[in-house]
Order: C-alpha cells, then sequence, then structure tokens
C-alpha cells in the first residue's frame, strides 16, 4: 500500500526514566514528551503521514493573501470529492466550528446531534446554545452489537425540538464517523431521515465530516446498496444531504492542519433550496472568518498546507488507502483480543476503545480506572493512549474508555504488537494497580484531562516492589 521513504529515528527511555517522567507530568501523559513516546495513538488528528505527493505540492504551495492558487486546488478538491462548491477555510476543526456555530447559534437555542465531539459542544454552549446528545441505543455500551451504531437518534432529536419549540433548534448536526460513541460509523439511511427532520422543522442539517471517508468505507461494506458504489459516490450521497459540512483536514483531509466550513444548495426541500438563504450564511460565514481566522482565500491555513490537502482529499477516498487503514484499526483490535484485552465491539474506523472498567475492576469510577490503564500503558511500554472515561467528561454517564487511536499510514504491525503485549501485560498485573486522584484541575472543568494533575492514591502505580 506504501513504502516508507524518510524515518523518524526514536530511541525510547527505560521504564525507570518512563516512571519518573510520569511522575513529572502529574500521571497525565499530555505532559508526556513525544519523544520518550514509542507509540503515539493519543489521537489520529495531524499525526498522519502525508504522501510524496502532498509533499510535491507543499512546495508548489501559493502563498498569496488573497486569491492563492492553492485556495483554488482546495476549491477543486472539496467540490470534486465531497460535492460542495463554496468553502471558508479555518486554521482547523474547530476554528471552522467556530465560524459556523457562532453565526447559526443563538441564545437559548438547542442542538441535537448524534453526540458532539468536545470541541463541537464548546462551540455550541459559547453561543448560546445548549448542545445535546442524541445517539441511539447502545452506542455506549462496550457491549452492544449493530452495523451503525453512530446513527442519530432522529425520534430523540425529533422529541427535543418538539419540547423546546422547532424554531429554537437551528440546525441538526450528524457526526461522521461518531468520535465520542467508539468512532461508529453513520448510515446513508439514518443522515436521509436527518434531513427529512430538518426539513420538518426549518432547521439547517449540518455534518461534522472529519472522517467522512472513513464513514463511507463503512457504508460500502454494511449499507444495503452501496456494495459497488464507489467512495467517491457513497461520499457524495452521505455529505449531500447537508446545508454545511464542518471540516477539520487533520483527519481524512490527510493533512497536518487545517480544515473549512463548506455550505452548498443542496437541501432537497420541496422548493429545490433556498438559495439565497444559502447565499447569505456564506457571506455571514466569510465576515467571521476575516474576524477570526484570516482572510477567505486562506483563513489561518498556509498557502502550501491548502495545497496538501487538496492532495490528500483525494487520496483519502481511495479505496486501496481505506482498506488498509479501516484494516489497521482491525488489526490493533484482535492483537488486543488475543491478549485478553477487553475491548469495544464492533470496532471503529479509527481507534480501538478499551473498556477500562472491565479490564480494571477493582478500581472504581472516581479513582479513574481509565487514566490509570493509560499509565500504566505508558509505564509498561511507552505507548501513549487517551482516556475518555469518568476523567475527561466529569458529571456524564459514559462509560470507561481508553482511545487507542492510530494515525494515518504511520505505524507498523510491530508497533501495533507492541501496543497489545504492553496492555496484555499490564492487565496480567491488574489487580497489583492502584487507582488515581486529582491534586489540581483547571477551572474549565470540561477541559481538566489535558491538564488536570493527579497521583497514585497508595503512593506509587503499582502496589509492590518493582519488578
Ligand atoms: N469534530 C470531531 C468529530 C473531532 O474528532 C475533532 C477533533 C474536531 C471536530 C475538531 O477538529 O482538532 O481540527 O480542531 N478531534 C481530535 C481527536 C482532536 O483527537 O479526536 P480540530
Amino acid at each position: 500500500m506504501y513504502e516508507s521513504r524518510m524515518v523518524d529515528r526514536s530511541s525510547v527511555p527505560d521504564r525507570a526514566e518512563r516512571e519518573r517522567l510520569l511522575e513529572r507530568a502529574g500521571y497525565n501523559v499530555f505532559d508526556v514528551p513525544a519523544e520518550a513516546v514509542a507509540v503515539d495513538l493519543l489521537t489520529d488528528s495531524g499525526t498522519g503521514t502525508m504522501s510524496t505527493d502532498q509533499w510535491a505540492a507543499l512546495l508548489r504551495g501559493d502563498e498569496a493573501y488573497a486569491g492563492s492558487r492553492s485556495f483554488s486546488e482546495l476549491e477543486d478538491a472539496v467540490a470534486e470529492v465531497m460535492g460542495f462548491d463554496r468553502i471558508v477555510p479555518a486554521h482547523q476543526g474547530r476554528g471552522a466550528e467556530h465560524v459556523l456555530y457562532g453565526a447559526i447559534v443563538e441564545e437559548g437555542d438547542v442542538v441535537p446531534n448524534n453526540t458532539h465531539f468536545d470541541t463541537t459542544r464548546a462551540h455550541v454552549a459559547e453561543a448560546g446554545g445548549l448542545p445535546v446528545d442524541c445517539p441511539v441505543a447502545g452506542a455506549m455500551d462496550p457491549d452492544a452489537s449493530g452495523e451503525f451504531l453512530g446513527n442519530l437518534d432522529v425520534d430523540a432529536a425529533r422529541e427535543l425540538a418538539a419540547e423546546h419549540g422547532p424554531e429554537n433548534v437551528p440546525a441538526i448536526v450528524v457526526t461522521v464517523t461518531n468520535n465520542a460513541a467508539a468512532g461508529q460509523p453513520v448510515s446513508i439511511e439514518n443522515v436521509r431521515r436527518a434531513r427529512s427532520l430538518a426539513n420538518d422543522i426549518d432547521a439547517r442539517l449540518v455534518i461534522d465530516a472529519c472522517r467522512f471517508a472513513e464513514n463511507a468505507y463503512f457504508v460500502k461494506e454494511r449499507e444495503p446498496g452501496w456494495a459497488d458504489a464507489s467512495i467517491r459516490e457513497i461520499a457524495r450521497e452521505l455529505l449531500g444531504y447537508a446545508d454545511a459540512l464542518v471540516m477539520s483536514g487533520k483527519k481524512d483531509g490527510l493533512a497536518t492542519v487545517g480544515g473549512f466550513v463548506a455550505v452548498g444548495d443542496h437541501d432537497p426541500g420541496d422548493d429545490g433550496g433556498d438559495s439565497d438563504d444559502t447565499d447569505e450564511l456564506f457571506e455571514q460565514l466569510k465576515q467571521r472568518a476575516i474576524l477570526y481566522e484570516g482572510f477567505p482565500t486562506y483563513g489561518g491555513m498556509a498557502g502550501r498546507d491548502m495545497a496538501a490537502m487538496a492532495v490528500g482529499l483525494r487520496e483519502a477516498v481511495e479505496l486501496e488507502y481505506l482498506e488498509h487503514r479501516v484494516g489497521q484499526v482491525r488489526e490493533l483490535a484482535d492483537l488486543l483480543e488475543a491478549a485478553e484485552v477487553p475491548i469495544y465491539r464492533p470496532v471503529g474506523g479509527h481507534a480501538v476503545y478499551v473498556d477500562a472498567a472491565a479490564a480494571l475492576p477493582a478500581i472504581p469510577a472516581d479513582q479513574f480506572p481509565g487514566q490509570t490503564l493509560v499509565c500504566a500503558a505508558y509505564r509498561e511500554g511507552a505507548v501513549r493512549a487517551v482516556e475518555l472515561g469518568s476523567f475527561a467528561f466529569p458529571k456524564t454517564e459514559r462509560p470507561e474508555l481508553v482511545r487507542l487511536a492510530i494515525p494515518r499510514r504511520t505505524y507498523h504491525r510491530e508497533h501495533l504488537e507492541l501496543v497489545a503485549d504492553a496492555f496484555g501485560d499490564v492487565l496480567d498485573r491488574a489487580d497489583r494497580l492502584t487507582g488515581l486522584e486529582i491534586v489540581e484541575e483547571p477551572e474549565r472543568e470540561s477541559l481538566r484531562h489535558f491538564s488536570a494533575q493527579l497521583q497514585p492514591l497508595e503512593g506509587a502505580l503499582v502496589d509492590g516492589p518493582a519488578e
């Protein structure tokens, strides 16, 4: 599928040094230097490896402030791959969210989403809205089964609109794939139903398209009628129901930075779409972009980054790439299961989620089993993962998950084996692990997992003498 033409040499500190680094980082792996990590599964965002064609495009980047050629290349790629002909670029996904949600959400509004990613939730709230998650039953259950567990519960969203008044619902949001629900995919049928709800209540349909190509791959694999369609056809169908897209190019744009909002005349309402409304929205978004991101033909991205993303978007919808990509995630899941590590099944598109409550049953939620597992895995194998349970989401009912997100085109089977070995070894001695307590946390509780400091309850992460 690909060959490596450039290598990043690394030398990983030994266990004693890792233990010291962990202590210094306040048992928060966001504060561990990346150089001291052997396999970094903290995120799949901006951490992928670019192709030679992308590097070539970088060199051709046009840095003009206005009307850059690289911007036109990005516009063309978005139109071709995603079917939207108008874009407002931003420095990354959350910049695009700020531009869009600040324009369409008002004080007192309610915004349903299959599940809000944390920055989405924060931007809807910042604009005065109430973000409400409407995942389907089973989405948050590590033992559930289903082909499209990422779907929006359209009936729940409809009830929400009835309860708060449809005029207070400016948008229905569908996040593909559903990152906060273990990277599960959304079906085209579900997006169609979300579209029809949006029509009924006169709301916009917004798709968070960060991982649209991975989602399209699942549609091809699982949704009746799509097996013979190309990924591009599926992607355009999936996204084509939306009035607007928010995109982080750091995921399925295969870029290291960047994002955009896209708008189009896709409303398949009775009158064939309200283009005045779309024109007005586009103008409003451009004005907000000038204020917060940059002139609307670069929006916080360098010309070279737009050029690289234009190439990346086309590569991301190649079937061979996606087979390898999703296949690698499944490979890690199988290796972990062989090492008897409990994981969320079915496996999603960009990450494997470990069920930390099942892995460390002796550690209660208020002692952060997920974060304990993250720290122990770093100590054991210099593997970095991220906790997405009661440490990251205080005061919400969520499973104790640890996400192992795989950067695109970066690691090989040996890396995945190392990860599975590290988790397997940790769990062999699970009864010796002690939980954690928070000793310092930032004011904004919803963002605490990025910077809070913790310490082991028994003074050390592992009870008893060092191995
Ligand atoms: N929406 C979703 C579904 C995301 O997963 C992310 C980022 C964003 C929006 C924001 O994009 O990072 O470019 O500003 N997710 C990363 C992650 C950070 O690790 O899951 P961004």
